[in-house]
């Protein structure tokens, strides 16, 4: 299956109301795992980068890796560029291939991010590429990116104009939801999804996915959540199932990467496909 459109994958889990898993990967191995956890569920899935990822990697390398791995799937698959609030990476990465990118300029005043967006938007088309768009910061620091502050929200009104006025294809509500590990209980305004969705048909993107139980899922997506974001559950997958092997490897004063990078793959498999299952992406893809 060649790269398709995150468009596409993601208007399609907005109509049958599934959630298709936005997995934060990190280098080949963790592109491989995703990858191979969506073809075992037979499920669509999206590939994202955050900035600091695109930098530590390379841009060229990644997308390189990316389409030399995705040409060997048989799942519909795209590449996503994750919070990203500087220009010139969103126009770096659009050049460089990527499907679709999330301009984040929650830190502009709202007009000044509708008239941005607007331009991501256009330059997006160029490249046949998508664009998610967002009005609040939604708590919490990932990959350097964001404020552990909780962000001033808007009124309903001012994010259903910015839909509309963007022609944004995602949008990503803060409806109590934060990056990393929660720290207590989310307490979700569920209803501002609905809201968003009956007002604008777009489908929204549901970010600090790590920690969120099966029921707020299910009813979140059911709702019109048809992104589901993935990223630090990924991340401690990577590092944890390295740090067992590590130690046993210490104990055992027995040092062999390639058991070390199995043991990482294996767990970063199992760790995407409980969340493609979860999200009920198993058995779509087309
Ligand atoms: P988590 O790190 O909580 O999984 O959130 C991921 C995310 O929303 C990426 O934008």
């Amino acid at each position: 299956m060649p790269v398709v459109s995150t468009k596409e994958i993601v208007d399609r889990a907005f109509a049958d109301r599934y959630g298709v898993g936005a997995f934060n990967i990190l280098d080949d191995l963790s592109i491989d795992a995703v990858l191979a956890a969506a073809e075992e569920e037979r499920a669509p899935v999206i590939l994202q980068t955050s900035v600091k990822t695109v930098r530590a990697y390379g841009r060229d390398r990644l997308v390189a890796v990316f389409r030399a791995m995705a040409r060997d799937t048989t799942i519909p698959v795209s590449l996503h560029l994750d919070h990203c609030p500087h220009r010139d990476v969103i126009s770096e990465c659009l050049d460089a291939g990527w499907n679709s990118v999330l301009f984040d300029a929650h830190e502009l005043d709202v007009a000044d991010n509708l008239e941005q967006t607007k331009e991501v938007v256009a330059e997006a088309r160029r490249h046949n590429a998508h664009v998610e768009g967002e009005i609040e910061g939604i708590e919490g620091i990932e990959d350097d990116i964001g404020s552990d502050e909780a962000s001033r929200l808007h009124k309903l009104e001012v994010a259903v104009d910015f839909i509309k006025a963007t022609g944004v294809d995602v949008f990503a509500p803060a409806i109590g939801n934060a990056h990393g590990q929660y720290k207590r209980p989310p307490r979700l305004d569920h209803q501002r999804v609905t809201d968003l969705v009956e007002a604008t048909g777009v489908p929204m993107a549901l970010h600090g996915g790590t920690g969120l139980s099966a029921d707020q899922f299910h009813d979140l997506i059911a709702r019109g959540c048809a992104k589901v974001n993935i990223s630090t559950a990924i991340k401690e997958s990577y590092m944890r199932s390295a740090l067992a092997h590590l130690k046993e490897a210490e104990a055992k004063d027995k040092w062999d990467p390639p058991t070390l990078f199995a043991r990482q793959r294996e767990s970063l498999v199992q760790t995407a496909r409980e969340h493609i299952a979860l999200f009920g992406g198993s058995g779509r893809a087309w």
